[in-house]
C-alpha cells in the first residue's frame, strides 16, 4: 500500500528532474551550442576549396579517363592527335617534352613544368564526382601507393600542382586561367583537412 502510493508521487517528481538536468545540459554543454561547434563545416569548408582546385580543368586536363590529354578552358582534346604513350609520355616518336619544356614557352603558347607528363590511368579524374576524385587521390591501389602525407606533399609542394597559379599565356595569346581558390588560401584548406582526418563528406 505504502510503496504503491511512492509510485505515484515519483514519476512528477523524476520528470521534473529530467527536465531540469536537460537544460542544464543544453546550457552548459558547448556541443549543443551551434555556433561553437563549428568542426565539422570547418572540415567541410576546406574539402569544398579543396575540391573547387582539383576538380578545375588545370588539372582535370592532365588527370583524364580517356588517355587524351585536354587543352584549354573547355577541355578539348589534345591538338596533334598527343595520347598516352609508353611510360605516359606521349608516343614514341613523339615525347611531351619535345614541345613541354620545364616552363611556360609564352611565346609559342606551350605551358610548362618540370616532370611534365600526362598522368597515369589510374589517376583518371575526368568525369568523377568531388567525392569520387578525393576516394581515387586516397587509394594506395590507385595513387601511386603515396601514403596520406605524400599525397598532402604533391598537393602542395609539387611543381606540376603550383603551375596551375601561373599557367602562362595560351596558344590563341589569352592568359589561362588559374584555379577559383587563391594558392595560400589552398594550401592552407588542404594542410587543415588532412589534419582533420582526410573525412570526405557524403555528396
Ligand atoms: C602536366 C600534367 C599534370 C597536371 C597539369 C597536373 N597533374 Fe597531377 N599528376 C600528373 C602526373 C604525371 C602524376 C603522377 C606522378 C607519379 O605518380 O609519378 C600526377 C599525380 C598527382 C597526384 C598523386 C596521385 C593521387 O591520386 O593522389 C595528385 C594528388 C595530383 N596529381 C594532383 C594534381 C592537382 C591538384 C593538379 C592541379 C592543381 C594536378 N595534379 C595537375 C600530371 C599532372
Ligand atoms: C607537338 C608539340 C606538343 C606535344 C608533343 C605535346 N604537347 Fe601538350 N600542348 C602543346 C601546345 C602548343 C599546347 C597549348 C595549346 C593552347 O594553348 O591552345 C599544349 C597544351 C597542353 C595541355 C593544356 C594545359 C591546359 O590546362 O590548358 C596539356 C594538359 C598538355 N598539353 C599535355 C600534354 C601531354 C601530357 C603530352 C604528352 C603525352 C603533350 N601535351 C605533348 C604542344 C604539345
Amino acid at each position: 500500500m505504502k510503496s504503491s502510493r511512492l509510485l505515484f508521487i515519483l514519476p512528477p517528481f523524476l520528470f521534473a528532474t529530467i527536465l531540469l538536468a536537460a537544460n542544464m545540459n543544453s546550457t552548459e554543454n558547448p556541443s549543443d551550442d551551434p555556433t561553437s561547434n563549428t568542426h565539422p563545416t570547418e572540415s567541410d569548408e576546406n574539402f569544398d576549396k579543396m575540391m573547387a582546385v582539383l576538380t578545375h580543368q588545370r588539372c582535370i586536363n592532365c588527370h583524364p579517363s580517356d588517355n587524351i590529354p585536354k587543352q584549354g578552358e573547355d577541355s578539348h582534346p589534345h591538338y596533334f592527335g598527343m595520347a598516352r604513350g609508353a611510360g605516359n609520355m606521349g608516343f614514341e616518336a613523339i615525347n611531351c617534352n619535345a614541345c613541354h619544356q620545364s616552363e611556360n614557352n609564352d611565346y609559342s603558347g606551350v605551358p610548362g613544368a618540370p616532370e611534365w607528363s600526362l598522368a597515369p590511368e589510374s589517376m583518371k579524374w575526368e568525369g568523377l564526382s568531388r567525392t569520387e576524385i578525393a576516394e581515387s587521390m586516397l587509394d594506395r591501389a590507385r595513387n601511386g601507393g603515396r601514403s596520406p602525407h605524400e599525397v598532402l606533399e604533391r598537393l602542395t609542394e609539387h611543381a606540376l600542382v603550383l603551375w596551375a597559379w601561373a599557367p602562362g599565356i595560351g596558344a590563341s595569346g589569352k592568359p589561362r586561367e588559374a584555379p577559383p581558390v587563391p594558392v595560400d588560401e589552398y594550401i592552407e584548406a588542404v594542410k587543415a583537412w588532412f589534419e582533420a582526418g582526410a573525412i570526405i563528406p557524403a555528396e
